[in-house]
C-alpha cells in the first residue's frame, strides 16, 4: 500500500470529522405516533406568486421500458436550442417527485403526502426549483419553485436567466445550451426535528436518489440530461432567495438531444 500523501490525508480528515460530527443519535418512531412539527411546511408556499397549473402527466411521452432505459442511459451534453413543452416538463416532474399517495395519518396528519421517489423518513426533504432559459408553449423563461402536492409551478422570477445560469454553473462545458435546469434543495427544517445533524447525510442521500430519478425518467423520455455536482452553491442562494436552512445540492439539466 502507498504512503498516501499530507494533502490527501489533511483531506479526508476534514471529511471524517464532518462525518463523526454528524454522527449522533436519531430519533425513530412510527410515523403514526411523531406529530409534525407546526413550524415544518409540506411545501413551501411562495404566499401570492402566480402560480401555472401543469398538465397532467402524459403517458405516451415515455419511449422506453426500464430494461432499456437502464441500457440505454447516459450523460448527454448536447443540447438542442429549443424549449422544452410544458407537457414534458410536467411529465417528467410528476414521474420524478410527483405526489403519488396519501398515507393516512402519516405525522399525525389526516393525510400525508407521498412522492414518486422515497426520501428518509418520508419527510419529503428535497425541494425542487426550475430554472427556464426558453420561452416555451405555456412555460415562460425564469425561475420556479415545483409544489409537487398540487402539480403546479409558483413563479419566482419572469424573465431571461441567462446571466444567473452563467454565475450558477460556469464551469459546466455546456452552460451555453441547455434549457432547463432542475435544482435539488434540501430543507433542513423538514427533518432535524427527528434525525437531528444525522439529516444532513439523509438529505444527501435524499437528493442521489431524486436525481438519478430524474435522470432516468429523462432518458425513459428520450431526452437529453446531465446530473450536476458542479453548481456555484452561494450564486444558487442568491438567486433562489433561499433561508439559511435550504442548502443547494445539485442539479439536473434536461433538454432535447441535439
Ligand atoms: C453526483 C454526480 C455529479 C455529477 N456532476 C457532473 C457535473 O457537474 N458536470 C458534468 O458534466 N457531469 C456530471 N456528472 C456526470 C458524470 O460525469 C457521469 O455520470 C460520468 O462521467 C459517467 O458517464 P455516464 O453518466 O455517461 O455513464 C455527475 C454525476 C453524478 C452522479
Amino acid at each position: 500500500m502507498f504512503e498516501l500523501p499530507d494533502e490527501i490525508k489533511k483531506l479526508i480528515k476534514f471529511c471524517t470529522e464532518i462525518d463523526q460530527k454528524i454522527d449522533a443519535e436519531p430519533v425513530y418512531g412510527d410515523v403514526k405516533e411523531l406529530v409534525l412539527p407546526n413550524y415544518v411546511s409540506i411545501v413551501e408556499s411562495y404566499g401570492e406568486s402566480p402560480c401555472i397549473k401543469l398538465p397532467p402527466p402524459m403517458r405516451e411521452l415515455i419511449k422506453k421500458d426500464l430494461y432499456e432505459t437502464i441500457i440505454s442511459r447516459r450523460s448527454c451534453r448536447n443540447f438542442a436550442p429549443k424549449p422544452l413543452p410544458v407537457g414534458v416538463v410536467s411529465t417528467l416532474l410528476y414521474l420524478s417527485m410527483g405526489c403519488t399517495g396519501w398515507l393516512i395519518g402519516g405525522y399525525s396528519l389526516r393525510r400525508y403526502p407521498l412522492r414518486s421517489t422515497p426520501t428518509s423518513g418520508g419527510l419529503n426533504g428535497i425541494d425542487l426549483y426550475l430554472i427556464n432559459r426558453f420561452n416555451g408553449d405555456a412555460l415562460p423563461n425564469g425561475f420556479f419553485y415545483y409544489d409537487f402536492v398540487n402539480h403546479e409551478l409558483k413563479v419566482l422570477y419572469k424573465g431571461d436567466p441567462t446571466v444567473t445560469i452563467l454565475k450558477l454553473f460556469r464551469d459546466q462545458s455546456f452552460v451555453e445550451s441547455a434549457p432547463l435546469w432542475i435544482l435539488l434543495i434540501l430543507n433542513l427544517v423538514r427533518g432535524v426535528w427527528k434525525y437531528k445533524t444525522e439529516y444532513y447525510r439523509l438529505g444527501l442521500l435524499d437528493a442521489g436518489v431524486l436525481m438519478e430519478q430524474i435522470h432516468l425518467v429523462a432518458t425513459a423520455m428520450d431526452l437529453c440530461s446531465c446530473l450536476i455536482g458542479g453548481l456555484d452553491k452561494k450564486a444558487a442562494r442568491v438567486a433562489l432567495g433561499l433561508e439559511y436552512w435550504k442548502i443547494p445540492v445539485g442539479a439536473v439539466a434536461v433538454g432535447y438531444k441535439e
